[in-house]
């Protein structure tokens, strides 16, 4: 009768980014309907970000060659490459790792906040399209709410800087008076959100491209700076001094020639700082005089040796995690007893509401008083009766002690083992 809660991950700490990438579930609306049809799921939350893909679910029946072979089919891949990359838990193990997810303790910079909104936006997602159910909308605003917490009380998101920042940081470590310097941001995405804000709260201008104008426009209505067309930027780099590159294009957008041509016309020297993975900066660009590229692996381990206030509350965080887990298990486990509880309250109810109406019509009473004081007693005899059991159904179910349940199930004639 007990429900399974399963996670299974392919994350940055297994697999190297070029290989995470290709267990992307791009059409997750279907992917939700395809695990739910062939891998024995009945709920189901997919979370998917530049560093992991996670997929939670509820089973009874968890079955996980035909996972395997469902989420092979979405990316389009070979079955083998899940037996090096794939990590799956169960239950307890699966409920600390969401914690882990929502504290951030998981996350490459630890402490980083945006991982908090992705894990919000998925349970969203999955609420909104029925993917989810009782057992993971519960299990994640437990969790959302308790990695919210735990940070507010470590304090784990504070002395850390984020990537954007720490590329902001290094610009201005390289280059003298950044202030009088024309930077270029390329991309309107997450993380150049992160490096606008930066740049717009230490004061400097800055110039934003995108694709489109019109998207450009919107971003710097909200994040500062000033839009420009695309194609003037890509022929054009000599106008800029620092360019900030955060971009998903599957292709070099800072090539090779366009900065070889930017050089020849400047006077002076330019930094790259591409926060892109894969890389849309070609690294070849470090070669040209002048050219101090720097990537997101260089940037990032910057992050990391200034990660060390932080570092040092994850020992906190973690023992507050092995408390709120076993809580949180608890209150899982508790679930699978609801469906029992719930229909042997309302059968009860039932029974007690018509034997109530025969009394009453043989009484033939018309005195709203006493018959408020029968029906009251009626209630009261029956939640006296039936509050222990079920109070002690849930706390057997809450103990992992199933075979009371199913005792339970046979007294109370709950015929409903398939229930989700
Ligand atoms: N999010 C993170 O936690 C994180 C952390 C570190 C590094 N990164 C890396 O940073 C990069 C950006 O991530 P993000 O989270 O900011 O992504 P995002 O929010 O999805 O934004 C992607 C940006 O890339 C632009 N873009 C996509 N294809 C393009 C193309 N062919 N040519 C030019 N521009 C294109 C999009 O502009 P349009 O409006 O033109 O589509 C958009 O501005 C990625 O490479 C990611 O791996 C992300």
């Amino acid at each position: 009768m007990s429900q399974n809660i399963i996670n299974a991950r392919v994350t940055f700490r297994n697999s190297p980014i070029h290989i995470l990438e290709k267990f992307t579930i791009r059409d997750v609306e279907g992917a939700y309907s395809q695990f739910k049809e062939h891998s024995g799921l009945d709920e189901c939350v997919i979370i998917q970000t530049c560093n992991r893909i996670e997929l939670f679910g509820k089973s009874r029946n968890f079955d996980q060659e035909k996972f395997k072979k469902t989420w092979a089919s979405l990316a389009g891949l070979d079955e083998e490459i899940f037996d090096e990359n794939l990590e799956i838990d169960e239950n307890y193990k699966a409920f600390h790792h969401l914690l882990k997810l929502t504290s951030g303790l998981d996350s490459m910079v630890v402490g980083e906040e945006q991982i908090l909104g992705q894990i919000k936006n998925a349970i969203t997602t999955a609420r909104n399209t029925k993917a989810s159910g009782q057992h993971l909308n519960t299990l994640f605003d437990k969790a959302i709410r308790i990695g919210t917490r735990v940070r507010n009380s470590s304090g784990i998101g504070q002395g850390g800087i984020s990537v954007g920042s720490m590329a902001v940081k290094l610009a201005e470590e390289n280059i003298d008076e950044l202030k009088f310097k024309k930077i270029l941001l390329i991309g309107t995405g997450e993380v150049s959100t992160l490096v606008a804000k930066s740049l717009q709260r230490r004061g400097y201008n800055f110039a934003v491209t995108s694709r489109t104008l019109e998207r450009s426009q919107t971003f710097c209505e909200t994040m500062g700076g000033e839009p420009v067309k695309f194609e003037n930027v890509l022929s054009g780099f000599e106008n800029y001094d620092v360019l900030f590159v955060a971009t998903t294009a599957p292709y070099f957008l800072v090539t090779y020639d366009r900065i070889t041509n930017a050089v020849e016309k400047r006077k002076n020297g330019m930094m790259i700082l591409d926060l892109s993975n894969p890389r849309t900066v070609d690294e070849r660009v470090a070669t040209i005089g002048g050219i101090k590229l720097m990537n997101l692996d260089q940037i990032a381990e910057m992050v990391e040796k200034n990660m060390n206030a932080r570092l040092n509350k994850v020992k906190t965080v973690e023992n507050i995690i092995n408390e709120e887990v076993t809580v949180l298990e608890a209150s899982m486990k508790r679930l699978d007893a609801e469906p029992l509880v719930k229909d042997v309250f309302q059968n009860i109810d039932s029974l007690r509401k018509k034997e109530l109406e025969k009394a009453l019509s043989m009484l033939d009473e018309k005195d709203e008083k006493k018959i408020k004081i029968i029906e009251e007693l009626t209630k009261a005899v029956v939640e006296s009766i039936v509050s222990t059991p079920m109070n002690n159904i849930r706390k057997a179910s809450e103990q992992g002690e199933p075979d009371l349940l199913e005792v339970a199930s046979k007294l109370f004639d709950y015929n409903k083992t398939e229930q989700k």
